[in-house]
């Protein structure tokens, strides 16, 4: 009885040729005809209502330095640097697929371009940076998956993630319930970001913590699961990420928390074709489950915000 240690780094490094069948919110509102911006208030791409959103908490006037990492097929950092073009900006992915995308959508801005695990990443290549961001990626990194019928782990790596487990347990007064898997990278991301004294930091993922109770579509509420959940995809399973152990691990370096669902950023527009496409449980037509998951997608979500008021610009 044990845990495995779940992680997604070959298949972005070697296997990767497209993201498309994994739909990310963000991808999901680039195409200005997409349905997804038909049933928001606002119908500006991803970027540029998080950006707005965002600004009325981080001076982007006065920031330098952003690193966006595994920033995908680019849009978001595109939107950025449009509405904040004096921002110096470096991505970072581990997958060099997705990075020769980012080059193009990004062709003729300044920007850094580094393929690595972000794991990886020394604290001293991390101090002159004002903003990190990652963006519906932190499920990707490693989790400890509990496997009933596991023996006793030799593999290194999970040795050293189950030791970190134990470290975060006494270090950041975490618990876990006995069977419960573990983001173990998530964390490490966490702690990494907060230990280089990163002043901005904005995180999103599927939450385990989320969860949906609205009355306009009692078929399609959920309630949160509370521990990390397996998600399937294409070539790689990822996990839901508990935010409260990441906000823990920020609040023990002295972080402020900003906590929410995307559906705080980004609100419905309560029109007939999303009361139509919600109003069954099962979808009728291709955009019906288009936009029933992107209405999924924005009640499981969560974002977080840190910011090290000690350290802030301005
Ligand atoms: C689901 S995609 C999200 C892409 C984009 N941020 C978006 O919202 O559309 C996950 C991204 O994280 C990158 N990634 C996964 N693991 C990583 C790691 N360990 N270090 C750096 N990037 C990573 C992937 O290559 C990809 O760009």
């Amino acid at each position: 009885m044990g845990y495995i240690l779940n992680t997604t780094n070959d298949y972005h490094i070697r296997t990767l040729n497209t993201l498309g069948w994994e739909l990310t919110v963000c991808n999901a509102l680039h195409p200005e005809d997409s349905p997804c911006r038909q049933i928001l208030k606002n119908r500006e791409s991803f970027g540029t209502q998080l950006f707005h959103s965002l600004e009325k908490i981080i001076p982007f006037d006065r920031l330098k330095n952003v690193l966006e990492v595994g920033g995908g097929l680019g849009y978001l950092m595109r939107d950025f640097l449009s509405l904040a073009p004096h921002l110096q900006a470096t991505m970072l992915d581990i997958s060099p697929f997705l990075l020769q995308k980012q080059k193009e959508t990004l062709n003729g801005s300044p920007v850094n371009f580094r393929e690595m695990d972000f794991l990886k990443i020394s604290l001293s290549d991390l101090r002159s940076i004002d903003l990190v961001i990652l963006n519906e990626n932190l499920g990707d990194f490693p989790t400890l998956v509990f496997d009933e019928s596991q023996p006793k782990q030799n593999d290194p790596e999970t040795i050293r993630s189950i030791k970190r487990m134990k470290d975060y347990m006494e270090e950041f007064d975490l618990e876990f319930a006995p069977k419960e898997n573990i983001n173990i990278g998530a964390m490490e991301v966490v702690e990494k970001l907060c230990g280089a004294d990163i002043p901005y930091v904005y995180i999103s993922e599927h939450s385990c913590e989320a969860s949906m109770n609205n009355a306009h579509f009692p078929q399609h509420q959920f309630t949160a699961r509370g521990v990390p959940e397996r998600i399937t995809l294409k070539g790689h399973d990822e996990f839901t990420v508990k935010f409260s152990h990441l906000q823990k691990i920020a609040r023990s370096f002295r972080y402020r928390v900003i906590r929410g669902q995307y559906i705080d950023l980004f609100p419905l527009d309560f029109s007939d074709r999303l009361k139509t496409a919600l109003q069954s449980p099962t979808p009728l037509t291709d955009e019906q489950e288009i936009i029933q998951q992107f209405v999924y997608d924005l009640y499981k979500y969560e974002y977080l915000v840190l910011i090290k008021d000690s350290k802030k610009k301005g």
